[in-house]
């Protein structure tokens, strides 16, 4: 009987030591690669007539019911989605279908909403039958209540115009080194944000700067000397402009095309006006803290409240941080959309 209950306290005493620590593990293992094993499949808008763009899919290779991210890529979806990968591979490796459309007709008319509409017709109907086909697990399941939209650069304007027109299952908005206007250098004047005004539609939302997104690259090429994302047209424009609970995790010590998989040839024009981190942490490191925020937001505010940490405690976070929240009217914001 003294045994029984020595042994009875020992697991007490055991599994009061494991809760707490493995809360922590929790909240870093988001920034770790995730429990699946994920498969990138192309759609090429040649071969499917209901299409006008590719669309690169990166998802998790198992069963389960997984929530949906469309994602828009730089310069408005002209930068190839697998510029991405170890950040879409991430995203994809916690439980989300990545979905990345991309055209090369910059700047075209990827600034009208329409065009996303179209497409997420054609995803609700024919994506899943298709990634099972392409060897995606037989059992898979595409949660299509249970969507987020994201982009970088450029590309969260296409979203905010898409947010503008439809809020459809929308849960949560996700932008990395926003920039509004169709051009990053502002010439062509067409803007989704247009401050003081605020947007239409209210929307958790997370904007995750990087600190050098208005620093000029060291050595412009040809006298271009305007910064990847100009400041009156980036970060604090968007964090101004939205009406919902909002966070703002800003990557200090990064530049505005460095979450770009390494030695990307076609790219390396955008990479030379843009100044980039330098010394300390390798980008690698930065590439973890995107996909870690975009998960601990997507399932925080889909219930694992506690995981919001990792966007409000710098202590959480793998690299230097400058944080700023509004709109919050409790702790645990829950994903939805109005318009
Ligand atoms: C982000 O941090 C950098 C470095 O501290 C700063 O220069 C920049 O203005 C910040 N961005 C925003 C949107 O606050």
């Amino acid at each position: 009987m003294a045994f029984r209950s020595l042994l009875f306290i020992l697991v007490v005493v055991a599994l009061a030591w494991i809760q707490p620590g493995s809360c922590q593990d929790d909240l870093a293992d988001q920034f770790l690669p995730g429990p699946y094993e994920t498969q990138t499949v192309v759609f090429d808008k040649d071969d499917i007539l209901a299409i006008d763009h590719n669309i690169y899919v990166y998802g998790p290779l198992a069963a389960g019911n997984f929530p949906i991210i469309y994602f828009s890529s730089s310069l408005a979806g002209n930068v190839p989605a697998t510029a991405y990968k170890v950040l879409l591979e991430h995203i994809a490796s916690h439980g989300y279908v990545v979905v990345c459309p991309a055209k090369l007709n910059w700047p075209g008319t990827e600034y009208e909403a329409q065009w996303l509409i179209d497409l997420h017709n054609w995803v609700e109907s024919n994506l899943l039958i298709n990634l099972i086909n392409m060897g995606f697990d037989a059992e898979l399941k595409i949660d299509f209540a249970t969507e987020f939209v994201m982009g970088h650069s450029a590309g969260n304007h296409v979203m905010c115009e898409y947010l503008k027109a439809t809020c459809g299952n929308v849960q949560g908005f996700i932008m990395m080194s926003p920039v509004d206007g169709v051009d990053e250098l502002g010439i062509i004047k067409k803007f989704c944000i247009e401050p003081p005004s605020q947007v239409s539609f209210n929307i958790p939302t997370l904007v995750i700067p990087a600190g050098l997104d208005s620093v000029p690259g060291i050595a412009p090429p040809k006298g271009l000397t305007a910064p990847c994302a100009p400041e009156e047209l980036s970060n604090r424009r968007f964090y101004d402009g939205m009406i919902g609970p909002t966070w703002m995790v800003n990557a200090t010590g990064y530049g505005h095309a460095d979450l770009l998989e390494p030695g990307l040839v076609d790219l390396v024009d955008e990479l030379k006006y843009c100044a980039f981190h330098e010394g300390g942490d390798p980008d690698e490191v930065y590439r973890r803290f995107l996909g870690g925020s975009v998960v601990s937001f997507a399932k925080g505010i889909m219930g694992e409240c506690n995981l919001l940490q990792n966007l409000e405690d710098s202590a959480n976070i793998p690299v230097d941080t400058r944080i700023e929240m509004k709109g919050m009217e409790d702790d645990c914001p829950v994903g939805s959309c109005e318009n």
